[in-house]
């Protein structure tokens, strides 16, 4: 694994249960109610489409897109987050390995990636680009969400100065989780320039506000979110293939 894995590797050691547990309940402004609703939303035409979700978690975007039909197959570095997804019976009879967003071997290529607020968990967004593209078809497209810049640039995420511009690491506390986790910053040229470079153009930005029911359960971020974006979705395209050749398939696959 590399510095930035083993990192949250170990977060995710020690704080997988309570993450699953409030996510599962109560949920969280985030995933529930910004993030999840706008995903869904792009992502309706999945039946009998594959479907690999990278940084799975314990399995919520798995359970939901194979529900709707879609073939999923779910990639996840965390153990723990891995036997929590593995203990949910309606996930039984979906493929989830473990492994890193830096290393995607299958035999089979996908129709959708998704990596459902992951990337900026991830230090080396080339890389990870590149092997994305690896892995979907010819036209294929990968979905995913992060924490917008705007919203980290200006909230600080508990940084002393606002700062749109520089790239950088940071730490924030979620309050799904035990402890503070970092994040790698990036603002809109920094995406644009890496997305060309691994194959990709931009389909589609969206920059999604809560949903009204949000408002009785987290007052003061709804209202935060609902005049200053909290997450940024792209759905890119494959324009261009990269194939550097395949090792280490994952079994089954
Ligand atoms: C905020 S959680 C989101 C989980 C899931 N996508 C969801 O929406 O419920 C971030 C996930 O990305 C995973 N992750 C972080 N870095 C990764 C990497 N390099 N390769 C694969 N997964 C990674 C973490 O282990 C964690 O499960």
């Amino acid at each position: 694994m590399k510095n930035d894995e083993l990192e949250i590797d170990k977060i995710y050691d020690k704080t997988a249960k309570k993450y699953r547990d409030e996510r599962s309940s109560k949920g969280t402004i985030h995933n529930t109610y910004i993030a999840n609703p706008a995903i869904r939303t792009m992502l309706q035409d999945v039946r009998d489409k594959r479907l690999l979700d990278i940084g799975c978690g314990y399995g919520e975007d798995l359970k939901y897109f194979y529900n709707l039909g879609a073939e999923v197959i779910g990639i996840e570095l965390n153990g723990e987050l891995i036997n929590l997804a593995k203990q949910d019976p309606e996930l039984k009879d979906v493929e989830i390995f473990q492994g890193s967003i830096y290393s995607l071997n299958f035999k089979k290529s996908f129709d959708i990636c998704l990596a459902n607020l992951v990337l900026d968990q991830v230090k080396d967004l080339d890389q990870a680009l590149r092997e994305v593209n690896k892995v979907l078809k010819n036209g294929g497209i990968f979905v995913f969400s992060v924490a917008h810049p705007l919203n980290c640039a200006t909230n600080n995420y508990q940084e002393q100065l606002s700062d749109y511009f520089t790239t950088r690491k940071g730490y924030f506390h979620p309050t799904s989780m035990t402890c503070s986790i970092p994040y790698y910053y990036r603002n809109f040229e920094d995406y644009s320039k890496t997305f060309f470079n691994a194959g990709f153009f931009i389909k589609k930005i969206v920059e999604p506000k809560p949903l009204p029911e949000a408002k009785t359960i987290f007052l003061e971020k709804f209202e935060r979110f609902s005049k200053l974006p909290d997450i940024l979705i792209f759905e890119l395209i494959k324009y261009k293939s990269f194939n550097n050749g395949s090792d280490n398939l994952h079994p089954g696959d």
